[in-house]
Order: structure tokens, then sequence, then C-alpha cells
């Protein structure tokens, strides 16, 4: 059947049209060529960091990492560095990460825990509410400086579905109306219940926005990740667009690219996809074509033997990655046994430098025949019991950042890439339909530019 981009491909054409699953409608966002400025010029991150930065909803961390009072964690945007902290009264709270007295930044490390916050420069002490709670010999200040009990500067902070959002604008909207996902749509993944097994920041000689856009669509799978041809249908994704410059695709799994020639063979990639579902692939006799659904079956049996409530996915959730995007700087690919939370966020000074951060959650199970499956690509050995909580790995720009292959093929990739979008020879991305959710980004990015956000 010919493509025609107001349909695009549907994963599961029966899917009840008030489902997830379903394909939603069309949004036009025309077809004009955007500048290439946005991706190297100094202005355009200055006015980013002026109105979209510091305006939108940004996701500071996950609520599994600060469970108990007393459990906080840092998050750096830019120039800015964030503190969220659950407070004594059992509640999430964000501040800067900066101390009133004379500036320094309160919290130097990535997540701990603490009864209260105590400045490394001269002692200040605050309470996990943000209050301030002793002046060093304060018997020495001229009453009139410290009258007004100088305490944390807070900033928004709200939660959905296990996820910790702040804003840096008082006066923004509250974040319900800012998720352009439909109800229950994070929910059912049960983010909440997940927590931290890995996390790795690696810094890229890129624009964040060149991160984002290669990460947004399947269509440079054949060239740059090969290795997925066998396992990854790259061609047949759905691709939704959602309010807001929200966007997800679903990428069928444990099935074949449509550019593989050999559709019949059931090879290696989909035997091991099936081990990693718990089958044994030596007694699968079945065609390559139904590898997929075969592998759905056996995962909703090991989930009712293993105790894992599967019941709120559809077939298609038990094998494929929902990869979702949420505006400006996220994509979490969503699986039923766990998540990659990644975010794409700006360096404070470069516009052509972005730090990829990218937190692999994990949905534990006490039955002990349960394991991590080996594409979430944990290092051996790695504790998924959800006791510590794994420090944060980080690399240097120019450094391997020791993701994974294909992950590591991005980061290759991309630094080039930046390289050809700044020449005088570039005159902005044509982008085809398969690439859909990167204009529907870049059209939101553009109203905040514009101010109409
Ligand atoms: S800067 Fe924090 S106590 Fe002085
Ligand atoms: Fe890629």
């Amino acid at each position: 059947m010919a493509y025609k981009f107001s349909e695009g491909w549907s994963v599961n054409t029966s899917a009840p049209s008030d489902s997830l699953e379903a394909k939603v409608a069309y949004i036009d966002n025309g077809t004009e060529r955007l500048g290439p400025e946005r991706y190297y010029a100094r202005e355009w991150m200055e006015r980013e960091w002026e109105r979209l930065w510091t305006r939108t909803w940004l996701i500071a961390g996950v609520v599994s990492d600060v469970a108990e009072p007393g459990d906080y964690l840092t998050f750096d945007v830019g120039r800015e560095s964030f503190i969220v902290t659950r407070t004594d009264d059992d509640e999430i709270k964000a501040f800067y990460n900066v101390c009133p007295h004379r500036g320094n930044w309160l919290v130097h490390n990535d997540f701990g825990s603490l009864p209260r916050f105590t400045c490394s420069f001269h002692s200040w002490q605050f309470g996990l509410d943000g209050k301030l709670q002793h002046i060093t010999d304060e018997d020495t200040f001229r009453p009139e400086v410290i009258a007004h009990r100088p305490c944390l500067r807070a900033v928004r902070c709200e939660t959905r579905a296990g996820i910790i959002f702040i804003n840096m604008d008082d006066d923004a909207g509250p974040l319900d109306e800012f998720i352009g996902l439909p109800p229950g749509y994070l929910e059912q993944y049960h983010l909440d219940q997940m927590h931290v097994v890995r996390h790795q920041i690696s810094e890229w000689a890129a624009n964040w926005k060149t991160g984002v856009d290669a990460f947004y669509e399947t269509y440079h799978l054949h060239a740059v990740h090969p290795q997925t041809q066998t396992v990854m249908n790259d061609m047949n994704v759905q691709c939704d667009l959602y309010p807001n410059g929200f966007s997800r695709m679903i990428v069928p799994l444990a099935a074949k690219s449509g550019r593989v020639s050999d559709q019949e063979g059931v090879d290696e990639g989909l035997a091991y996809m099936m081990q990693e579902a718990g089958m044994d692939p030596n007694e699968y006799h079945g065609s390559a074509a139904e590898v997929r659904t075969t592998i759905q079956k056996a995962k909703r049996e090991r989930g009712k033997r293993c105790g894992i409530d599967y019941s709120e996915l559809v077939d298609g959730q038990l094998t494929d990655s929902w990869a979702t995007g949420i505006f400006p700087n996220v994509q979490i690919g969503l699986h039923a046994e766990g998540a990659f939370l990644m975010r794409f966020l700006p360096h404070p000074t470069d516009p052509e430098r972005f730090y990829y951060n990218t937190m692999t959650l994990w949905r534990p199970c006490d039955d002990p025949s349960y394991n991590v499956p080996g594409w979430m690509g944990l290092p051996e050995g790695t504790d998924v019991s959800g006791e510590a909580r794994p420090d944060i790995e980080r690399t240097a720009v120019h450094e391997p950042p020791n993701l994974g292959e294909v992950l590591d093929q991005d980061s290759e990739l991309l630094p080039v890439v930046q390289k050809g979008v700044r020449s005088k020879a570039f005159e902005g991305p044509l982008w085809g339909e398969q690439e859909q959710r990167l204009r529907h980004f870049h059209t939101e990015l553009d109203r905040y530019l514009a101010r109409e956000k």
C-alpha cells in the first residue's frame, strides 16, 4: 500500500480508537524549511535560555530517588543547579542550589540524604523546607542585613507518574495543562514502581537539538545501526503527535525491518529476543513473522507466574518500544520491564555541546527466574535490587561514552552532523514524514521563542 503522510503507519490497525495504542489524527505542521542557525548560534542559545528553559516544565528526576524525608538530588540545566528534596512533612520540594549568603552552591554532589543543608563556605544552615535555621556568628551581622531571614529560593515542583518536574517560571500554568499526553499514558507503565539501576551523563560535541532530532526518528537505523535490522521494524513505525510538542513512536521489536531481504529466517537476532523473554528458541518452530506475537504471549504468561501486573498493557506493549517525547528535551523509551529516560541538556555556555543524561529504570520482581533482559544493556553484576542507588557514570566530551554499541554509534556520528549543519552550504533540514516528530518539536519550540507560549 502506498504511503500516505496523513495516515502514516499503524502498528495495530484494530486498536480501538479510544485506546492509547490507536493512531491519533495527523497534526499538520506544514513543510517549511527552518534555518540552520538554531543548531549553533549563540543568540539562539541565549533566546532559548530566556524563553524556553526558564519558562517550561523540565524533568528534574524520579520520585524513587527521593523516597524518604531528607533524601535529595541535584539537577543541573544550563547555568543553573537545583536541589530536589523530600521534606520532613513528606512533600517533594525544589530550590535553587544557591546559598543566599554569598552564592555558593549548597550541595555539591548528585544525591544523598541529610537532616538539613549546611553550606560549605561559612556553615549557614537551611532546613529541608528551605527555611533558614542557623547563621554562624549571627551577632556579628548588623540586624537589618539578615532581618528578612534569608531562605533558599524555591522553584515550582510537581510530580506525575513517578517523575519530578520543575519550572523556573512562577507564573507558568500547572503541570497537568503542560503534559500533552492522554490521561493514563505514562501511568500505565508504573514508573512509580521502578527504580534507577544505571545513570550515565556524557558530554557530546553537538547542539542539544541535534541530539533530540537523532532520537526522535528511526529513519537512520538502517545506515547507522544496521545491527538492529533483524530485531526492529524501523520502517513501519507508528508516529503520533500530541498537543504541546509531545509525541511518540511505537517501534515494533522482535520483528524484522522491511529493509531486510530475508523475511523468513528465524535468525540469531530473533532467537536472542525469544531467549531474553524467557523462551527456548530451539523449541520455536513458527515463522519469523510470528515471533513478536509469540513473545507477547510468553511474556504475559511469565508475568502471571512471577506476579508482575501487565493487565494495563496491550500485547504490543509487551514487545515494542513506546518511545515518548516529552517537550522540550526528553525521550522516554517505555517498555513493560523498565524504561530509558533520556534527557538532552544544554551546555551552560557552548551551543555546540550538550549533555546526554540517561537513566535506566527497572521494575523489580521478587521471582528469581525473572531477570533484566540483555537488551537493557546493564553491565554484568549490576545490583538491581533497588537497595543501592548507583552513582552517576560521567564521561567528558570526545571520550567514548560507553553507552553500548548502538548509542556509541550515535555519539560518534552526531559531532560530525554538527560540523555539517554549521557549514555555509547547509540551508536547514529537509524533513520527511518519518521525521514528523522533529518538525512537531521544533514548531513548538518556535512558539516559545516567539513568545506565543
Ligand atoms: S556562602 Fe553559604 S554560608 Fe557563606
Ligand atoms: Fe541512533
